[in-house]
C-alpha cells in the first residue's frame, strides 16, 4: 500500500491530516483489522513528512482506538473495528454435581492425526508454526552432550536446571516461587491429574467453568469425581457469586479452571477478579488448580497474571507446558503445588518415575539460549492475526444469528448458534467434506449441554483453504438453520 505526499489543508495540522487519510484506509476497508500499519520510516518517505509528524498521528490513531501498539513490533489496527457478530452471553449451565458422560473426545482427539483433514477441531498449533528446526538442532546436541545421561532414570521431580528457569518465567506471570516446588511433568494434562490426585478421593466434587475443556473432564471421569459445572462468560470466565454459593455448601473439594484464554470459551479474568478468587478460596479453605497454558499468548499489552500471583496462602497449583507455544510432542509441563508440593512429588514417582531427560534438557537448552522471547513475540502475532482472520471469516460466511467470542489471546474460538442447532450434525457433515470441528457437546460434563455451539482452532495458517472450509461450515450451518426454520414453521 501506497500513500502520495499529504498537501497541507489550511486548517487543520498535519499529523492530524496523515491520521484522518489512514483512518479512512481503515474504515474503508483497505487496512484491516490486524493488519500492520506501515512503519513510521516507510510512512515518513512515502508521504514526504517529519518522523514526529508519523508518530503524532499514529498516537492520535490510538487516542481514537483504531490501533493498537505492540512494543518492538509497530502499529497495528484494532480488532474492535470489526463489526463482528454478537458474543454469547455468559453460560447457565444445570448446578448440580454430575457424573461424567464424554465418550466423543477420544474420537475427536484421534481425527487430529489425520493430514488429509482441515485442522479445525483439536486446539493444536500447527507444526509449522513452532521452532522445529532449532528445536530439532538443539535435541541432537543435547543427545550427543548428554550420551549417557539422556538414557537414565531422571530425578522424579524433572531436571534441575529446567525447573530453576522455569521458576524464573513464571515470575513473568506475577509468581514468585521457589524452583524446589517445581515438578515437571509430561505436559500439562499430567499436572493437573496428578494435583487432582493429591486433593481428592473417589466421590468428590470439584468445581469446573463451563463449557469446560474436555480433558479436565477425562480426568474429573478416570479419578471417579462429579462435576459441578457453573455459569462463565465469555470474556472474564467463572461466577464468584455462583462460586461462592456452592462453596457454601461445604461439598466443594477443589476448584479447577484455566485463568487465562481459557478453553473453549477464550475467558480472561483481570487482575481484581483473580484476587477476589484467591479471597473466596481462602475463606472457605479450598484449593485451585490453576492451568496457565495459554497465559503467553496474549495479543496486547504485558502478559495477564496467573491466580497464584495473588495467593497468599500457597494453595493454589499452578500447572502448564510449553504444549501451546513450542512443542505438543516434547510433552514438558510443569507444576507448582504449592503446600501440596510433596503429595504432588510423591505422585510423580509413583506413576511414572520421571519425565524423559532428552526433551527437559532440550527445552532447558531453548529457554536459554534466548530465543524463546523472540519466538513467542511472532507466534504472538500470528496467533492473532489468525483469529482475526477465521473471526472476519465466520462474520462474511456464517448467517446472521451467529455468536462468536472475542479472546484477547489463546487460539480457540467459540460460536453460538440458536437453540436447536445441531453442531454434531454439522460436525459429521464436515468431516464428510474434509473439516475436523469440535462439536459443543465435548464440553460438557454431562453431555447434554452446548450441542447448539462448536469450537474453532485458529492456530492454522490462513489459507485459501481453510477460508474455503469456513464457508463451507457457514454454508452447512445456514441450511441446517433453514431446514429448522421450515420444520418449526409446520
Ligand atoms: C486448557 C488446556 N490445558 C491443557 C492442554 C494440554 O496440555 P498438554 O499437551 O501440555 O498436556 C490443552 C490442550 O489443548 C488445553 O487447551
Amino acid at each position: 500500500m501506497a500513500l502520495s505526499p499529504v498537501a497541507l489543508a489550511p486548517d487543520q495540522v498535519l499529523y492530524e491530516q496523515v491520521a484522518d487519510r489512514l483512518q479512512q484506509l481503515i474504515t474503508h476497508g483497505t487496512l484491516k483489522p490486524g493488519d500492520r500499519l506501515p512503519s513510521v520510516r516507510k510512512l515518513r518517505a512515502q508521504l514526504s513528512v517529519s518522523t514526529s509528524t508519523v508518530m503524532e498521528a499514529y498516537r492520535l490513531l490510538e487516542d481514537r482506538g483504531m490501533v493498537v501498539v505492540r512494543p518492538q513490533s509497530g502499529y497495528y489496527v484494532k480488532q474492535t473495528n470489526l463489526q463482528l457478530p454478537q458474543e454469547p452471553a455468559a453460560t447457565a449451565p444445570p448446578r448440580q454435581a454430575t457424573d461424567i458422560d464424554i465418550s466423543l473426545a477420544f474420537e475427536v482427539v484421534s481425527l487430529m492425526r489425520d493430514p488429509g483433514l482441515i485442522q479445525l477441531g483439536a486446539a493444536l498449533p500447527a507444526l509449522e508454526m513452532l521452532p522445529l528446526t532449532q528445536l530439532n538442532r538443539l535435541m541432537g546436541k543435547v543427545l550427543r552432550d548428554n550420551a549417557h545421561l539422556a538414557h537414565s532414570y531422571g530425578t522424579p521431580l524433572g531436571v534441575p536446571d529446567l525447573r530453576a528457569e522455569l521458576a524464573k518465567r513464571m515470575l513473568d506471570a506475577g509468581c514468585s516461587v521457589h524452583p524446589e516446588q517445581m515438578v515437571i511433568t509430561n505436559g500439562a494434562n499430567e499436572a493437573i491429574y496428578f494435583c487432582l490426585q493429591a486433593l481428592t478421593q473417589p466421590g468428590d466434587t470439584v468445581v469446573v467453568e463451563s463449557p469446560t475443556y474436555f480433558a479436565m473432564l477425562e480426568a474429573l471421569k478416570c479419578l471417579r469425581l462429579k462435576a459441578l459445572t457453573l455459569p462463565t462468560h465469555p470474556r472474564d470466565g467463572i461466577s464468584l457469586p455462583h462460586l461462592e454459593e456452592a462453596l457454601q455448601t461445604g461439598e466443594v473439594k477443589a476448584v479447577l479452571l484455566v485463568s487465562n484464554f481459557s478453553n473453549p470459551l477464550g475467558s480472561c479474568m483481570d487482575d481484581r477478579k483473580k484476587k477476589q478468587l484467591v479471597e473466596l478460596l481462602n475463606q472457605f479453605d479450598t484449593p485451585l488448580i490453576e492451568d496457565d497454558v495459554y497465559g503467553d499468548i496474549y495479543f496486547e499489552g504485558t502478559r495477564p497474571k496467573a491466580i497464584k500471583a495473588f495467593d497468599t496462602e500457597n494453595r493454589v497449583l499452578y500447572c502448564s507446558s510449553v504444549s501451546k507455544t513450542l512443542s505438543p510432542g516434547l510433552r514438558v509441563g510443569w507444576c507448582n503445588g504449592g503446600r501440596y508440593h510433596a503429595e504432588i512429588a510423591r505422585m510423580k514417582s509413583i506413576i511414572n518415575q520421571n519425565t524423559a531427560i532428552a526433551p527437559q534438557l532440550t527445552v532447558m537448552a531453548f529457554l536459554a539460549n534466548g530465543g524463546y522471547d523472540r519466538h513467542l513475540r511472532q507466534l504472538r502475532r500470528t496467533y492473532h492475526e489468525q483469529l482475526l482472520r477465521m473471526q472476519q471469516a465466520v462474520r462474511d460466511y456464517f448467517p446472521a444469528e451467529t455468536c462468536i467470542t472475542r479472546p484477547t489471546g489463546g487460539h480457540v474460538l467459540w460460536l453460538e448458534m440458536p437453540e436447536g442447532f445441531d453442531s454434531m450434525r454439522l460436525y459429521k457433515e464436515a468431516l464428510a467434506m474434509g473439516i475436523a470441528i469440535a462439536p459443543g457437546v465435548m464440553f460438557s460434563a454431562s453431555g447434554h449441554c452446548y450441542s447448539n455451539c462448536f469450537r474453532l482452532n485458529t492456530a492454522v495458517p490462513w489459507s485459501e483453504n481453510v477460508e474455503q472450509a469456513i464457508q463451507t461450515l457457514g454454508l452447512l450451518t445456514k441450511r441446517q438453520l433453514a431446514e429448522n426454520f421450515l420444520r418449526d414453521d409446520r
